[in-house]
């Protein structure tokens, strides 16, 4: 299929890539030049684990192109739009510019039969507005909405073998002409079992909200058990192995640390939450700002436990932070715990140094002031403590007894709950975690 895929972030230039990868003859627009220049040259304009050899690969076929120009869109079956929601200026609600804008300047391409398919993560009720102005312009052409649910670090596979498809059309019928065209699309993919929900528009808007909020929820929900755990000198990584092992709960996502952050969970249930009080629901979705609350809470708490591992006081005392990342494998510091417990450190008198593999240049650009070290062993020279904030491999590899000759003190915070406490001990390191005695 001639496929569009309007908006080459996180998500279109994985989808744009992907799709091409599946077969079909893609182009990805974006208005901005540099990124498209540096897709048209096969690299990402941000680090995603593989895909910088994947575009390499499907631009050799021919199959993949980059653009600025949305007259580009013209011709292709199926137009994706993958742009970003950020969450407004002051406000919870999300910001639709982008998403408007996309699909303004779609219009005048389209030609009957086309199928405009929403993947960026909206306010229930944007699909069936947006999809009064591709009827006005072109009443033969459909507006889909089909939301993604990859997750950065992981959004090749994601997208390639995804957990489900779901398809919110007008009708909410299998029968709707739309839904044969997307079974097209994901051929591959349905051909290898990936489950798919034919819906209608606000069910589909609404699954992406419900999964986001159940996910930050869940992690909002170990977290609380992490404090109770700390008031009464209980382990929370034992409690959620335990309570995880019965399948109604299960065991994933609940790491309990320093909280979720990065570009979706934080903002898409401030969202949420705006939306439902626009349609006069807002009750059912008070627990969110609890779970908000609680996520915030481990930042100002993982600032406290290092002022009480460097004996009361952070003036002065040299804090390596390492990883400034929102999460391992991604250089995205959106709303990211670890870089914001590194500023609120420095604040507060540390001499704080931080580091990461792949994120620090995302990272100076949002801090400035913060100092940066791209080298492990560097930065953590002479540090009187160490704050682990992002799990990357390398991270959790640390040999006690190698980096013991490094620093000042052998003081370390495990923000993630990752470390074997035993073994640092045994390395005569003071070792603290989250919700852990
Ligand atoms: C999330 C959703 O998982 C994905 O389905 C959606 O499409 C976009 O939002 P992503 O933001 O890439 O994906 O990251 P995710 O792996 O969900 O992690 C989100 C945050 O939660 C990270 O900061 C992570 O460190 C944190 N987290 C995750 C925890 O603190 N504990 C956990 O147990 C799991």
């Amino acid at each position: 299929m001639r496929i569009t895929v309007i908006g080459c972030g996180y998500l279109g230039a994985v989808h744009a890539a992907c799709m091409a990868k599946l077969g079909h003859t893609v182009v990805g627009i974006d208005v901005d030049e540099q990124k498209v220049a540096q897709l048209s040259n096969a690299r990402a304009p941000f680090y995603e684990p593989e895909l910088d050899q994947l575009l390499r690969e499907v631009q050799e076929t021919g199959r993949l192109s980059f653009s600025t120009d949305m007259a580009a869109a013209h011709g292709s079956d199926v137009h994706f739009i993958c742009v970003g929601t950020p969450q407004k200026k002051g406000e919870n609600g999300a910001d639709l510019t982008f998403v408007d804008a996309a699909t303004e300047g779609l219009l005048p391409f389209l030609s009957p039969g086309d199928v405009v398919v929403g993947k960026s993560t909206v306010p229930v009720g944007t699909a069936s507005r947006l999809a009064g102005l591709v009827q006005t312009n072109e009443p033969d052409a459909h507006l889909v909405w089909n939301p993604e649910f990859l997750r950065e670090g992981h959004a090749i596979a994601d997208t390639l073998h995804p957990d489900r498809l779901v398809y919110g059309v007008s009708d909410g019928s299998e029968d709707h002409p739309a839904v044969a065209v997307l079974d097209e699309v994901y051929a591959a993919p349905l051909a290898s079992g990936t489950p798919r929900l034919v819906t209608d528009r606000p069910t589909a808007e609404l699954v992406k909200a419900a999964a986001n909020s159940f996910l930050a929820t869940k992690i909002s929900f170990i977290n609380a058990m992490a404090e109770v755990c700390e008031a009464a000198g209980a382990d929370v990584t034992q409690l959620a192995d335990a309570i995880g092992m019965d399948d109604r709960i299960g065991r994933k996502f609940l790491h309990a640390g320093i909280g979720f952050g990065g570009g979706c969970l934080p903002k898409d249930i401030r969202a949420f939450m705006a939306r439902a009080g626009e349609l006069g629901a807002d009750q059912a979705l008070t627990f969110l700002r609890e779970v908000d609350a609680i996520n915030m809470r481990r930042r100002t708490r993982v600032v406290e436990l290092a002022r009480d591992l460097c004996e009361g006081s952070l003036l002065g005392k040299r804090v390596t932070v390492l990883g400034a990342a929102f999460k391992p494998d991604s250089d995205d510091v959106r709303d990211s715990p670890a870089l914001s417990i590194a500023a609120q450190l420095q604040l507060q008198g540390a001499v704080v140094t931080v580091t990461d593999p792949k994120a620090l240049a995302n990272a100076a650009r949002r801090f400035p002031d913060l100092h940066y070290e791209a080298d492990t062993s560097t930065a953590v020279q002479k540090a009187d403590a160490l704050l682990l904030l992002t799990e990357w491999q390398e991270y959790r590899d640390l040999d006690p007894y190698e980096l013991a000759t490094s620093v000042s003190s052998l003081r370390v915070l495990d923000g993630r709950n990752v470390l074997d406490a035993a073994k640092w001990r045994a390395a005569g390191w003071q070792y603290r975690g989250l919700g852990r005695p």
